[in-house]
């Protein structure tokens, strides 16, 4: 095991901050209100919270077991289950898909971090400042069609993201995390503050919270559990790899409910700081993924401070991508330093192929969408689905049981009721759904 990249790794908290940090990023601010719009609100986050709860926590729960399990990468890991088990190890394609899914989405969510760090620049120089919420929506269309401007900060980013992973994932970042997640949560409660002093606070819950369930597509429901998914860093492999390192006198029950309570409540107070804001400002939920550009630099440019306050919030929202981001490279890279390979070279491919697939997606059209939905909608929910029923019915009950210890016996007992039938179910239910054949075979 290579332990050593993971210097003070030793205690509790800093898986927590670990994980944390991966499960916190552009999934909470960025994407889940873009969503959120798209889907016309309260029903699209009853789903999700709905995702959360009955997928999400179990499948996390299952991810940590494995990792710790296994100690190792999350390819091996599952190799190491498997034969505990005494069965194929072909359930390392769990692994093998995961890694192939992680770099996938760091070919856009790099583009993604790379906007946020435009808008670190544009903040510091009062790029937006006094301008009118139309302006300023367009402000950012000018930045989402200049292809060089978005490879340069994409470029940047990557570079960002591979200098950390070459580093080793604790001795780059786990100092920063922990001081800087807190502050970004505090900003954000800021934010929500002003809205609800300046936007339309109640148009804005009113939005997020009444269930309209007439809006609910087949393709809503499976965007919000692949969230759900993408959100926790789930079905891929992330929260296997650095449970890895998590020491065995840990709660992994009580930890995972830390991280996705976490997770959640930053997701709904970046919402209802959005929200508000949209309708007080004419503007359109549903406009797609420019939205937090479009809508929280209307609040800065016009609150006092707002270029100071702004240049923080961006460049901390760009230090929560970085987080997250290198956990989409860390499994790979484990794997990679496991069959020999030095960490700073595994680190430059995937950065190059992650460069490559990102600047794919600012040239190319269609390449961006593709990807998310390839990887949030199908790969993430598929491989949470393997993943439990890896646990809920391959390993060995016992050593499952061993890794959840400290959890009473009629907790233990529903986590694996919900993630040997519960969870599976669902993920398939969602994916029929989809497909339309629930509705052919008459079953809604
Ligand atoms: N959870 C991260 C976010 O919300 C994204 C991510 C997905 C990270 C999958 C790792 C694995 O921004």
């Amino acid at each position: 095991m290579q332990q050593a990249n993971f210097v003070g790794w030793k205690s509790r908290w800093t898986f927590i901050l670990a994980a944390t940090g991966s499960a916190v990023g552009l999934g909470n601010i960025w994407k889940f209100p873009y969503i959120t719009g798209e889907y016309g609100g309260g029903a699209f986050v009853l789903v999700y919270l709905a995702c959360i709860l009955l997928v999400g926590i179990p499948v996390m729960m299952a991810e940590i077991s494995i990792g710790r399990f296994g100690r190792t990468d999350p390819i091996h890991s599952t190799v190491r289950g498997a034969q505990d088990a005494k069965t194929t190890t072909a359930w390392s394609l769990i692994g093998f898909m995961g890694v192939l899914a992680g770099l996938m989405i760091l070919m856009f969510y790099s583009v993604v971090a790379g906007w946020a760090l435009d808008y670190v620049w544009q903040s510091a120089t009062g790029a937006y400042s006094n301008l009118q919420a139309t302006a300023i929506e367009e402000n950012f269309e000018a930045l989402a069609s200049d292809n060089t401007r978005q490879l340069a900060w994409h470029t940047l980013f990557i570079i960002l993201t591979g200098s950390v992973v070459a580093v080793g994932v604790i001795r780059g970042i786990g100092t920063v995390v922990d001081v800087l997640m807190p502050l970004l949560f505090v900003l954000l409660l800021v934010l929500l503050g002003y809205s609800w002093a300046n936007g339309d606070f109640e148009a804005g819950l009113n939005f997020m919270f009444r269930f309209d369930f007439s809006k609910l597509t087949a393709e809503a429901v499976l965007t919000a559990l692949g969230h759900a998914f993408f959100t926790l860093s789930l079905g891929m492999g992330a929260i296997m790899a650095y449970g890895a390192y998590m020491p065995e006198n840990s709660s992994v029950a009580k930890t995972t409910l830390v991280i996705a309570l976490l997770d959640t409540v930053i997701a709904l107070v970046a919402g209802m700081a959005i929200f508000p804001l949209v309708f007080a400002n004419g503007l359109e939920a549903g406009q797609g993924a420019g939205l937090m550009f479009a809508t929280l630099p209307v609040a800065f440019s016009s609150m006092p401070g707002g270029v100071i306050f702004s240049t923080i919030f961006f460049l901390l929202v760009s230090i929560a991508a970085l987080s997250s981001s290198i956990s989409l490279i860390e499994p790979g890279v484990a794997w990679l330093e496991r069959q020999g390979v030095q960490r700073v070279w595994s680190a430059l491919v995937f950065s190059l192929i992650g460069w490559a697939g990102g600047a794919a997606c600012i040239y190319l059209p269609g390449v961006f969408d593709s990807l998310d939905f390839a990887t949030t909608n199908i790969m993430l929910p598929l491989g949470g689905l393997l993943i439990a029923i890896f646990v809920g019915w391959i390993m060995r009950r016992n050593t499952v049981r061993k890794q959840l210890r400290d959890t009473g016996e009629l907790m233990f007992n529903s986590w694996y009721v919900v993630t040997r039938f519960i969870a599976p179910a669902g993920v398939i239910a969602v994916f029929l759904y989809q497909l339309g054949l629930l509705q052919k075979l008459g079953w809604i």
